[in-house]
């Protein structure tokens, strides 16, 4: 007699990265601790039925912003942590451009434990990668951070995009340090220069704000990230792929064996300047722009192709009156996606842009892979956390800003019509939302601690630190 489980969701259709089959999934101490036919499982103290149900592998959101500490009037990590679990995101990593900015590790711990108390769905915590904090870095990778952020292109916080000298001093140090680096790919000063002269010459449409951050603005970001990272041997991620002409530039890197992994977000694939008319134009401002509808087709293949690994929402909420403003220039950049990637994904799926195994590989396993948490997370197999989401691929919904958990009720899908939708998200084999009720308590998430592969640095002889010691505290006087 096997020994009993706490939980059996029986019957549904399991999906993962590689294949879709029909299985009961027994959860013993928040493990996944048997997958096989109904009879086989041992007892439970609790059974869901899940026929008729697909059960994937739960949502890792690698790009969200939750705003605490600092920003709680647009989120915080109750209410972020809640529209996760509405969205069937088991695991959300969070950026540092909230104030204070996660720069060492005092702010480190401080957002840290925000989370551990507030958070009902499992974290990492992302440290910025800044000119002033190059010092800090292999503390902050020791305390725990999952990863670093680089802003290169201005953000919400206005975190300075640090000199060419400190972005590849600060990679030559992650390259030994092992973890990822997330970069925001566009270029500071092309953007600020464009933005100023549309601003002085009375531009002020949505189209005008692409304009400023037209294509090249992200492909020489795009360019000098890889590069660094080829001579660095530093591992990095682009965030918020927007660009179609970005995509042989990736695929240029990843074939000169360079650790670049890449998200796009669901409004690239969705939205297009050509819905940007008036007031929409506000509720989508976002950096990376929206771009012309001509980039959704190739950017889709790229998803579908795996060229870019996986999805993120880049969940930027920020309240109503902060989307609205007499010019283009003066709103609020993002708005909240955490809830609403999967229903989205699942609804093109649907319609035959990818396959399902396609979409639990970006959506759960490639994130997993990228950050070292896979076999623990993102994979549906004995002895993984029960990370999991059921949900009803027959569902037609309306998508609704109103009906967000988050605090930012204003969404650019509004209104819009999707086929699947999550009726359940269980964390660690707790249900943390079930029917659209949020059962998942405060305090319930954990960080998460990424095991990357050992290390692999280039050009150690030329490094800094290998040249002059450890890197400064502060940038060498000019
Ligand atoms: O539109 C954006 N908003 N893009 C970003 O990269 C950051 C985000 C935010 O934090 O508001
Ligand atoms: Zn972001």
């Amino acid at each position: 007699m096997p020994h009993a489980a706490d939980l059996v969701i029986a019957n549904g259709t399991v999906v993962t990265e590689t294949a879709t089959f029909t299985a009961s999934i027994a959860v013993r101490d928040g493990l996944i601790a048997a997958i096989g036919a109904d009879a086989d499982m041992p007892p439970a103290a609790e059974r869901i039925d899940a026929a008729g149900l697909h059960v994937l592998p739960g949502v890792i959101d690698v790009h969200v912003h939750f705003r605490e500490p600092g920003m709680t009037h647009k989120e915080d990590w109750e209410t972020g942590s809640r529209a996760a679990a509405m969205g069937g995101v088991t695991t959300v990593f969070e950026m540092p451009n909230t104030n204070p900015p996660v720069h060492d590790v005092e702010t480190f711990t401080l957002k840290h434990d925000l989370a551990a108390a507030k958070s009902c769905v499992d974290f990492g915590i992302y440290g910025v990668l800044a000119e002033t904090n190059l010092a800090d870095l292999a503390p902050l990778a020791e305390a725990g951070v999952i990863g670093f952020k680089l802003f290169l292109g201005n953000t919400t916080g206005n975190l300075p995009c640090p000199s060419d000298g400190a972005v590849l001093e600060g990679f030559e140090i992650l390259s030994r340090l092992g973890l990822r680096c997330s970069i925001h790919a566009e270029n500071s000063p092309i953007l600020f220069w464009r933005e100023d002269r549309l601003k002085a010459a009375g531009r002020n449409t949505a189209a005008d704000h692409l304009l400023a951050r037209t294509d090249v603005v992200a492909l020489e970001a795009l360019s000098k990230s890889c590069l660094f990272a080829e001579w660095t041997g530093a591992r990095i991620h682009i965030v918020h792929e927007s660009c179609a002409r970005s995509l042989p530039y990736i695929s240029f890197y990843k074939e000169r064996g360079v650790d670049v992994t890449v998200e796009t977000l669901p409004q690239y694939l969705l939205l297009a300047l050509e819905d940007m008319d008036g007031p929409a134009g506000n509720v989508m401002r976002m950096n990376p722009p929206i771009r012309e509808r001509w980039q959704q087709g190739p950017l889709t293949e790229a998803f579908a192709s795996g060229l870019i690994d996986m999805i993120a929402t880049d969940h930027a909420p920020h309240t109503p009156e902060e989307k609205q403003g007499a010019s283009i220039w003066d709103i609020a950049c993002g708005f909240p996606g955490v809830e609403t990637q999967l229903p989205l994904m699942l609804t093109l799926a649907s319609e035959g842009a990818f396959s399902l195994e396609r979409y639990v590989q970006a959506s759960s396993a490639a994130p997993a892979r990228a950050w070292g948490l896979h076999g623990t997370k993102g994979c549906i197999t004995p002895g993984a956390d029960a990370d999991l989401v059921l949900v009803d691929l027959a569902r037609t919904e309306t998508l609704s800003a109103a009906r967000l958990q988050s605090r930012g009720k204003v969404s650019p899908f509004e209104g819009m019509k999707v086929k699947g939708w999550p009726v359940a998200t269980l964390v660690r084999g707790k249900p943390v939302m079930r029917d659209g009720e949020i059962l998942g308590e405060k305090g319930w998430g954990r960080a998460v601690r990424p095991a990357m592969p050992a290390p692999a640095p280039r050009n150690v002889d030329t490094q800094l630190a290998t040249l002059c010691g450890a890197s400064p505290a502060q940038a060498p006087a000019r």
